[in-house]
């Protein structure tokens, strides 16, 4: 099959297309041939050398990517949810080697959901590890109807998600992004839309009892100054140094971070929001598998509205 090796850690550039192996499958796997897999910042991250490199490095080949959605081929003997011809998606083997850049993908059936009829392969793909996270964010938070949550980086994968999810929750939304998407996040559901490139948030988002903080830097900082006592706010960037988390505790506030995890049941609340509309993934740009490090370049530029998708 043809995969997308990663033989350097230079970035996407070190991605190139070669005849590997089908991946052979465990008792507790199943083989999925890829139609659509989705790109996250993490990937590009991992292909030079940071976010996930560290911990699959040593794995060869070594294959990037995680988010995919497609049919089922075959089963391992202890399978029992799927079977060959089903239609799936789910994010594969994260924070491990996802090797979802390839024609087919060797994945545990624990991390993937039925992929609802009425959903095209690029939405779904799309709506793994950036919805997960979202999600799994939620959860953590406890978030309850009637609080209020400032969502950075609205725009885009986690937050366009995290957007729909809150206000399914009942919760007031703000939402940061430049001007030229204040009118997407309004349309997924936010409340109140702040441009970071005009005005410093803190100086205008009233207190929030919740901060998603995905923006490297001192954001992090700055989000602090806006969660009431007895708040929290979650970071999914890392950032948080014991001097942050030292402040936080002095003035109330609960920091944690949070890695997302692969987790089928989470993707299969994430499938029956999809089936029913409450979730909609936005892509906004689809590119053929001959152009994934193109794609993997454009995520890489940080100006993503919802997802970036490859097709198979
Ligand atoms: N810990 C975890 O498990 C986990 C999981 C998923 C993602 N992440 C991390 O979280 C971050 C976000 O991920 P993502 O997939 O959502 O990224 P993404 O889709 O690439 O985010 C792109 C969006 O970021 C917005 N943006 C850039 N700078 C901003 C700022 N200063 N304030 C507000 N918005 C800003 C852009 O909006 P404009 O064009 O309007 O600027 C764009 O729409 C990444 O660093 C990623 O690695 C971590």
């Amino acid at each position: 099959m043809q995969a997308y090796t990663l033989t350097d850690t230079t970035g996407p550039a070190a991605l190139h297309l070669t005849e590997v192996p089908t991946p052979t499958i465990g008792p507790d796997e199943v083989l999925v041939r890829t139609k659509a897999l989705s790109l996250n910042p993490v990937d590009f991250k991992t292909s030079y050398g940071t976010a996930v490199y560290g911990a699959i490095k040593q794995h060869s080949p070594l294959i990037l990517g995680w988010d995919i959605s497609g049919e089922v081929t075959q089963v391992g003997a202890g399978v029992t949810t799927f079977q060959p011809g089903d239609e799936v998606f789910g994010m594969v083997n994260f924070p491990g080697h996802g090797r979802a850049y390839a024609e087919y993908v060797a994945a545990p059936a624990s991390h993937l959901a039925h992929k609802p009829a009425s959903v095209r392969h690029e939405d779904a793909a799309a709506a793994t590890l950036a919805a997960l996270t979202a999600w799994q964010v939620l959860a953590k938070a406890g978030l309850r109807p009637g609080q209020r949550v400032l969502i950075h980086a609205a725009a885009g994968g986690v937050g366009h998600y995290a957007v729909q999810l809150a206000k399914e929750l009942g919760a007031y939304v703000i939402a940061t992004s430049s001007a030229a998407k204040r009118d997407f996040v309004l349309a997924l559901g936010a409340d109140e839309h702040v441009d970071y490139t005009q005005v410093r948030f803190e100086g205008v988002v009233a207190p929030v009892d919740l901060v998603i903080e995905s923006i490297v830097g001192d954001n992090l900082a700055r989000s602090l100054e806006v969660v009431k006592p007895g708040g929290s706010l979650i970071s999914i960037i890392g950032g948080l140094t014991p001097e942050l988390t030292e402040r936080a505790q002095t003035i109330g506030i609960e920091a944690q971070a949070l890695l997302v995890a692969s987790n089928g049941q989470d993707q299969t609340a994430i499938a029956e929001r999809l089936a029913d509309g409450r979730l909609r993934s936005h892509v906004s740009l689809t590119l053929p598998f001959a152009q994934l490090p193109d794609a993997l370049r454009q995520v890489e530029a940080g100006k993503t509205q919802g997802k970036v998708i490859v097709t198979l």
